[in-house]
Formats: structure tokens, C-alpha cells, sequence
């Protein structure tokens, strides 16, 4: 079995992403991000913590806006649209989730596509699922390249993807079809999904459900992208797929220092593109 270790992809992408951005300050262009959190939710405010400070170590510039989660969805919106104005800001990120209160659809929808470094407004999405070029959403972008760099063939395989969220498994199963991947997209309706995991070269699970997927759902030699994140009762930080399917694969992503690592380096990449792509010339 062979560990998937995105942290070390991850950090051989930050060292190439440093010389790139070296580059670009020669030619008076920093790449600017600008993230906006909303509310007290602890993930949410690590995860852009963590994204700040990878923007740090890179040279990306980070402005971080933190709003109350009374906030309402014009305040909101008004942010957004000074930063689409701002000429310095190339990216713009909303964490998610928001509030109940707020239409996260408009708010996604309000974000200038070209700053769409996350990949979700639906101008980004169609280019997506039309196989054209744009933002690809971080985390399937990092597992697609995670899967690349150790060269998991995806061309002919039959992917299955546990989760069809928005952010994960609806991108993720986009960007495997484009590949040449046979995709099954199991969701909260399917009503076994181990008929389908039985059947996956490539499991790829990203729900938020300890213990999701034991051993006896899983072939021998199965590839296992573990997506979620979930911390225990007793603090330890782990996936949606149990720790003795390991025995079973072929290739593995630990969780933490699997896909984690890799979504926040393609934020990074998608960030500096969009600085090139508005800055450069
Ligand atoms: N919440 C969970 N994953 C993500 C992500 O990739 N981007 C944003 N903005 N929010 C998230």
C-alpha cells in the first residue's frame, strides 16, 4: 500500500508556485488574494487561517474581511462588489458555509468569474463541465492532481464518488468523466451504496461521516481518496473511511496530510493564474 501524501505534493507546489511569484514581482504584479469569513464557526476560521498563511509562504498578498453572522446578504453582497472593483484584488474567496439567512447561490453568483478562484460561480462550473478552460474548484482539482503525480491511471477506470456536493463530488465527478473515468455518484438517496464502492478502482469519499466505508465494502487493490474531515469527540482528526481499509488498497490519502493539503495548494495556483491572467502583459 502506498500512501497518497499530499502534503508533500503540496509543498513541491509551493517551492515551483514561490519561483513563479518571484517572477511576477519583478514585473511590479502581486498576486492578491481577498477572503471573506463569515460568523464564528471554528473549521471555517481555521481553514482560512490556513489559507492566509499558505498565501504567506507563497508571497501571495491576503486580505481577509471577518463579518459578524447577523451580516446581512446586501452588506454582504456590498463587499463583494468592492472587491470585484478593487484592481489590486485578483481572488476572491467566500468560505463556506454561510448562514441560513444569506442565499449563498447569490452570493457565489455576485463574484466577478475572473476572480472566481474557487471555482464556483456558475459561469466557471458550465466551463467546467464543458471540458473548456477556467477556475477548477480546489479540492477536485487537488485530488485530480494528487492522482497525476503518483500516475493512478483514471482513463477507463471505474470511479466512485461518495458525497455529491457542490464543492466536492459534483466537480469531482466532472473532472474524472473528462478524464476518461466510468463515474457512479452515490448521494444521500442511494439505497447501498457498498453495491457501488464494490465496484470502485477509485473510491473517492468526501461526506463528513467517520467509519463511512469499512472493509467489507471495498475491493482488493481499491484506490481510496478519503475527502472528509471529521474530528472526534476526543480531538483526533480523521476521514469518512475507516482506518483497516488500508489493508485492502492499493494507494491511500491519510487524513490529515492527504486531499487537505492539496485543496489550499490549488487555491494558491488558481490565485496566481488569475493575477497572470488579469495582470500580465
Ligand atoms: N468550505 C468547504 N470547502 C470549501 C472550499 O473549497 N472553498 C470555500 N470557499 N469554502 C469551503
Amino acid at each position: 500500500m502506498i500512501l497518497l501524501d499530499g502534503k508533500l505534493l503540496a509543498k513541491k507546489q509551493e517551492e515551483k508556485m514561490i519561483k513563479v511569484v518571484e517572477e511576477l514581482y519583478k514585473k511590479n504584479i502581486i498576486p492578491t488574494l481577498a477572503v471573506i469569513l463569515v460568523g464564528d464557526d471554528a473549521a471555517s476560521a481555521s481553514y482560512v487561517n490556513m489559507k492566509t498563511k499558505a498565501s504567506h509562504r507563497i508571497g501571495i498578498d491576503s486580505i481577509t474581511r471577518t463579518y459578524h453572522k447577523n451580516i446581512t446578504e446586501n452588506q454582504l453582497l456590498e463587499a463583494i462588489y468592492k472587491f470585484n472593483h478593487d484592481e489590486d484584488v485578483d481572488g476572491i474567496l467566500v468560505q463556506l458555509p454561510l448562514p441560513s439567512h444569506i442565499n449563498t447561490q447569490r452570493i457565489l453568483e455576485a463574484i466577478d468569474p475572473l476572480k472566481d478562484v474557487d471555482g464556483f460561480h456558475p459561469y466557471n462550473v458550465g466551463r467546467m463541465y464543458a471540458g473548456l478552460n477556467g477556475f477548477l474548484p480546489a479540492t477536485p482539482m487537488g485530488v485530480m492532481e494528487l492522482l497525476k503525480f503518483y500516475d493512478i491511471e483514471v482513463l477507463g477506470k471505474n470511479v466512485v464518488i461518495v458525497g455529491a456536493s457542490n464543492i466536492v463530488g459534483k466537480p469531482l465527478a466532472a473532472l474524472m468523466l473528462q478524464s476518461g473515468a466510468t463515474i457512479s455518484l452515490c448521494h444521500i438517496h442511494t439505497k447501498d451504496i457498498s453495491l457501488y464502492t464494490k465496484q470502485a478502482d477509485i473510491l473517492c469519499v468526501g461526506v463528513g461521516k467517520p467509519s463511512l466505508i469499512t472493509k467489507d465494502m471495498v475491493k482488493e487493490g481499491v484506490v481510496i481518496v478519503d475527502i472528509g474531515i471529521n474530528r472526534l469527540e476526543d480531538g483526533r482528526i480523521v476521514g469518512d473511511v475507516d482506518s483497516d481499509v488500508v489493508e485492502k488498497s492499493s494507494y491511500f490519502t491519510p487524513v490529515p496530510g492527504g486531499v487537505g493539503p492539496m485543496t489550499i495548494a490549488s487555491l494558491m495556483q488558481n490565485t496566481i493564474i488569475a493575477a497572470k491572467n488579469r495582470k500580465e502583459k
